[in-house]
């Protein structure tokens, strides 16, 4: 069994986060998103695997990946160019794929329990496709599927407005090589995208079996910035976290802590976990960092309070006051403005961002 990895799309929910990078990039709990990924192809047994890529940041993902050697995976680079849709992208990986079964997994999405099971229970029949799914409040939002009691999908239908189930399909699909016929034979749909949900419906029609299986623990599409934020309590609330940096005396620290090793809790600051801090971070007197928090690599924080948001990395945070909920990209610096003159917040602020004062 292959893997397909899709890395590419624009990106702009995400925006201004990534005017620089692509979304699959953005870091949760201090690890870029596609890694999880990764990671969940490898503990499916899945070492062979294809990354598509669209125009936004190719090498940005190459260069992090590289060959996947790190990763103990084979990684093989497929260009999608036009974003056309999941079902385009799928098809763009047709001769990396050949005649195997393979596993195809949004890159912008994570999920708690991995793909293994996924995967078991498409090979354990003779299915067309296995399909992940998990119950959701907007079902107009997604792709949507109905099943009978044997767990085989008997009607799929994308983004619908009367929807038949709230059992939307989630970023993980299994496929035999036949789902390629059905990419050949599809119009786009009303938003001018080949949907990998039609090409399903198709094999269906074709008579071919489609395994499901419902997924119980979170899964987050971390494509706006509230669903980066949830991400990283999600994964923080599951992580183990590793104090390896130095916590100083007169520092105040309780609950799970992760501490790079070369980042530093110093005496007068306050942590309270569960929380990641990466490397060359200092944490500095007068400073609150509480849970559900993660601090980018190279950054210092001093005075401020800061809880339930994710600091990207590069930065440097000094001003007294509390900062919740928040996304602050690379090199995002907030400091005080209490000394200066005229009185007010100073702000050189990039496109689509968005602020609360
Ligand atoms: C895509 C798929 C949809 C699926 C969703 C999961 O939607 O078309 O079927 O439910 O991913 O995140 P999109 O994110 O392109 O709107």
């Amino acid at each position: 069994m292959k893997g397909i990895l899709l890395s590419g799309g624009t990106g702009s929910r995400l925006r201004p986060i990534t005017h620089t990078g692509p979304k699959q990039l953005v870091p949760v709990a201090n690890k870029p998103v596609l890694e999880y990924a990764i990671e969940d192809l490898k503990e499916a047994g899945i070492t062979d695997i294809g990354v598509v890529l669209g125009h936004k940041g190719r090498d940005a993902i190459q260069e992090l990946l590289g060959d996947g050697s790190k990763y103990g995976v084979d990684i093989t680079y497929i260009v999608q160019g036009e974003p056309l849709g999941l079902a385009h992208a799928a098809g763009c990986a047709r001769d990396f794929v050949g005649n195997d079964d393979f596993v195809m997994y949004l890159g912008d999405n994570i999920l708690k329990s991995g793909i293994a099971e996924l995967v078991e229970s498409f090979e354990r029949g003779d299915y067309g496709a296995g399909i992940a799914l998990q119950k959701v409040d907007d079902p107009q939002a997604f792709g949507i599927a109905d099943v009978d009691d044997d767990g085989n999908a008997i009607q799929l239908v994308e983004k619908p407005e009367d929807p038949p189930t709230n059992l939307a399909l989630i970023g993980m699909y299994v496929f035999s090589p036949a789902v390629f016929d059905a990419i050949d034979d599809l119009e786009p749909s009303w938003r001018g995208e080949l949907e990998i949900t039609d090409a399903i419906q198709l094999l269906l029609e074709d008579g071919y079996e489609i395994d499901s299986q419902v997924v119980t623990g979170w899964w987050k599409d971390t494509g706006k910035p509230t669903d980066i934020l949830e991400a990283n309590r999600l994964v923080l609330e599951d992580k183990e976290l590793e104090t390896a940096g130095v916590v100083e005396d007169g520092a105040e620290t309780e609950g799970r802590i992760g501490l790079a090793e070369s980042a530093t809790i110093e005496d007068g600051a306050v942590v309270r976990g569960p929380v990641s801090i990466a490397e060359n971070v200092t944490i500095k007197h007068g400073t609150y960092v509480g849970p559900y928090t993660s601090i980018g690599a190279n950054s210092t924080l001093e005075d401020i309070h800061i809880e339930n948001s994710v600091v990207i990395g590069d930065s440097t945070l000094s001003a007294s006051g509390r900062i919740v909920d928040s996304l602050l990209g690379r090199n995002a610096d907030v400091e005080s403005a209490d000394e200066l003159l005229p009185e007010g917040r100073r702000l050189v602020v990039g496109e689509n961002s968005q602020l609360k004062l």
